[in-house]
């Protein structure tokens, strides 16, 4: 943007301050959410080991009782049987003997109505397996013999609640985290169409707001180079050439805020008109070239977006000259028929770490400058021309070139 329209230094700051605390608060956001997910695993992982205690006890009171079963021939061997063994529904435990023969088995899923004895003994067998793994089998010894054939082994593992148990975090924080992205995607795409509306709105009342003025002076104009005594006073010739400046900012404005017609013109044309009005208005020391290796390269173009567009680019550069220095401006015809346009300044460069953040609205780094130019052009060409703008190099206090790709 024309940086003497800025009359307020402060409005440049301010925006920038906005985007550096949007920044902090996405850092926020994601250190809370980091926190909030770690403590819900770690939560969850102190409860799962708590409930996996007492398993191991439950098994070992269990492992006891069978003990006991074995070694007594008291009455109150039906009660231990029916409080202790029976209502252990969770915990899958099998208990083999002394050849390695399932005898028993709770709570492993298989269908015995549905499976034959070779088949069961392949599940339980398998189960086994991964009991082994699990933890060491509790071994029960008969006190009244001591014959190898009353050494029994009860195998198992946790409860497949713990093992649910223990993935629900992981489950929770997926869950949350598709809905946070869609929410966001959901979120920025509402804003970036409220932007878009609010852009175009303001576009487009102000051409219409200028129309009318514009069209009086124009008629204005038209009296006075038809007024002999006047018409070739100097005067008349200045409020032309404003007129004409005008009226080419009204089509600005009014092609930014509705859909741009976009029409088969020579780039090199557009380039050199743009070039020759900024050469008259620069220093001298100022050298201002134009590389052309493509004179009949055209592309899809709307004329007044795109000349401001090469005018925001080159009043960039010109400012990053300080007074002085050499501004290029290549064009040449890309690998697939693209044209590729090259702004190149002498000037004091881009930080690496802002070559994307110079596109953002509001972010300036001059004392009268609203940060919209780049803003804009990135706007024109990406949304309007389905083009490419992006920094291709730049270096501290050697330089800096700016690339449009405009697709063939
Ligand atoms: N060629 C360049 N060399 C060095 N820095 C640049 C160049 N072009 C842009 N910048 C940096 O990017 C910032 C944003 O540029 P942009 O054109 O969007 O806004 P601005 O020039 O500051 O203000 P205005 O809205 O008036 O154009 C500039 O303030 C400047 O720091
Ligand atoms: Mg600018």
């Amino acid at each position: 943007m024309v940086s003497s329209v800025s009359d307020s230094p402060f409005m440049g700051n301010a925006t920038s301050g906005m985007y550096k605390n949007r920044a902090a608060l996405k850092w926020v956001a994601l250190a809370s959410s980091i926190i909030i997910g770690f403590s819900s695993v770690l939560y969850t992982n102190s409860v799962v080991e708590e409930l996996k205690e007492r398993e191991e006890f439950y098994i070992s009171l269990y492992a006891k009782t069978l003990e006991y079963t074995v070694n007594s021939e008291s009455d109150n061997l039906a009660f231990i049987y029916q409080e202790i063994v029976t209502p252990n529904n969770s915990i899958p435990m099998i208990v083999v003997n002394y050849e390695g023969v399932p005898t028993m088995y709770r709570n492993v899923k298989l269908d015995s109505s549905k499976l034959d004895q070779q088949e069961i003994q392949q599940v339980l067998n398998k189960e086994l397996k991964i009991m082994e793994q699990e933890y060491e089998p509790i071994v029960i010894s008969s006190e009244i013999s001591d014959k190898v054939e009353d050494i029994y082994y009860i195998y198992y593992r946790n409860s497949d609640l713990i093992y649910r148990l223990r993935y629900y975090p992981y489950v929770q924080l997926s869950v949350i985290a598709a809905f946070v992205f869609f929410g966001y995607v959901a979120f920025s795409y509402s804003r970036r169409a409220e932007q878009n509306q609010v852009w175009a709105g303001l576009a487009k009342e102000t051409a219409h707001q200028l129309g009318t003025p514009l069209s009086s002076l124009m008629a204005w104009l038209e009296i006075m180079k038809s007024d002999d005594d006047i018409k070739d006073k100097e005067v008349v010739h200045e409020l032309e050439k404003d007129v004409d400046k005008l009226e080419m900012i009204t089509s600005r404005f009014s092609s930014i805020g509705s859909v741009p017609v976009l029409t088969d013109q020579n780039i090199s044309k557009l380039i050199r008109e743009t070039l020759s009005y900024l050469e008259k208005r620069v220093s001298k020391k100022i050298e201002i070239h134009f590389n052309c290796k493509d004179d009949l390269l055209t592309a899809d173009i709307n004329k007044p977006l795109f000349d401001w567009v090469i005018e925001n680019l080159s009043k960039n550069a010109i400012d990053a000259m300080s007074g002085e220095g050499k501004l290029t401006i290549m064009l040449k015809e890309g690998k697939y028929g693209d044209a590729l346009i090259d702004v190149t300044d002498t000037g004091k460069g881009i930080a690496s770490g802002k070559l994307k953040e110079v596109f953002r609205p509001g972010f300036t780094t001059k004392k009268r400058g609203w940060g919209l130019g780049l803003t804009l052009a990135k706007r024109i060409i990406e949304h309007y021309h389905n083009g490419k703008i992006f920094v291709k190099e730049s270096a501290i206090d050697k330089g800096t070139t700016f690339r449009i790709i405009l697709k063939k």
